[in-house]
């Protein structure tokens, strides 16, 4: 299965945009504070306009968009959206006009001036913004604009929220096969990944690429949309059309086994959490990586909480996915800065 899962993955149309393979590094200083084994697997660094977890699903995604002939891409999500902004460096690479439809929030961008973060890269990079009410189901405002592209004469190609398709998913099981190439380099035999979920498609290629390449490696996603059954049917959904992609046999067996992990998110998404928050200082503190406010601070919260409970034993060697989104922390800068302020 490990052979035909990679020649699989060789032979699917895809685009290079990234730089890959991201490393996997031993996290010394939270390692040695907890007397545990952690990993970092640094998707932070696939190296597209500052990286993160959608170039690898982008890989998959626009190769289709390129072979159906489109000269439009439109996606959206939060007014923060990493997923917008690397799907904006993509279309800027490839020669494609981007439309991203944005998600207002005062919480974090109350006039253009305030332009920060992700939505200040979007404009960079070239891509047409426009903003469209919290309420607003983003499938049907996607699906708006594509018609007014079309009726320009345009060909446009939708990308639903985060990319999260079982195409999308296939950069995930490229990473999960990443991961089990540098474990075996490195000696070491994972038992635990963690990542951040909130449309899914990360969570679930990880988990069909372990299953696929015969790794028992339990995958423990972080809900971050303070919605966890949403997020749990999410990666149950992109995961049963990865398997059938990926022509895995019988029913999944790791459905039964969909971790998701609770309590992380905080009020809503889009806020930042307090124990999220002191995860970005400790990780920035103690071992010099930084994480972001929204995704991957809160998944490390999820982590360090199971290592003060002493959920682990001393022979797991667990894995941290860092997904990206780092450029957000500039547009949230003021839940750290008030301290020093004072
Ligand atoms: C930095 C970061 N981490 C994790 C995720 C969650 O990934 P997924 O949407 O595939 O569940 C996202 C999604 O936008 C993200 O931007």
């Amino acid at each position: 299965m490990m052979t035909m899962t990679i020649e699989f993955l060789e032979r699917h149309p895809r685009v290079a945009l990234i730089h890959a393979p991201t490393p996997l590094e031993f996290l010394g200083g939270l390692s040695r504070r907890y007397g545990a084994s952690i990993y970092i697997k640094r998707d932070d660094c696939t190296g597209l306009a500052l990286g993160g977890n959608k170039s690898r699903k982008l890989e998959y995604v626009l190769a289709e968009a390129l072979a159906m002939g489109a000269d439009t891409v439109l996606t959206g999500g939060g007014l923060q959206s990493n997923h917008a902004r690397q799907t904006a460096a993509a279309c800027a690479k490839l020669g494609l006009k981007c439309i991203l439809a944005l998600k207002r929030s005062e919480a974090v961008c109350k006039d253009e001036r305030d332009r920060n973060g992700n939505l200040l890269l979007d404009l960079l990079l070239g891509a047409e913004t426009r903003r469209i009410d919290a309420a607003v189901e983003l499938d049907a405002a996607l699906a708006a604009i594509a018609g007014e592209v079309s009726a320009a004469g345009g060909r446009p190609y939708v990308i639903p929220l985060g990319a999260s398709t079982a195409l999308g998913a296939l950069g995930y099981v490229c990473c999960a096969a990443e991961i089990v190439a540098q474990a075996q380099g490195l000696g070491l035999k994972p038992t635990h990944v963690f990542v951040a979920s909130g449309s899914g498609g990360t969570q679930a290629g990880l988990m069909a690429g372990f299953e696929a390449l015969g790794a028992d490696i339990a995958t423990l996603g972080v809900d971050i949309d303070a919605n966890p059954q949403r997020t749990r049917q999410r990666v149950g959904d992109v995961l049963a059309n990865t398997r059938e992609l990926l022509g895995l046999p019988g029913p999944s067996q790791d459905q039964g086994r969909l971790r998701m992990l609770t309590g992380f998110a905080g009020q809503a998404y889009g806020e930042p959490a307090d124990a999220g928050n002191a995860a970005i200082r400790q990780l920035a503190g103690g071992d010099g990586i930084l994480l972001d406010p929204i995704y991957t601070g809160k998944a490390m919260s999820a982590l360090i909480a199971m290592l003060e409970h002493r959920e682990f034993q001393r022979t797991d060697c667990i894995v941290f996915v860092h997904t990206g989104g780092v450029p957000g922390l500039f547009a949230y800068h003021r839940a750290f800065t008030t301290d020093d302020a004072q």
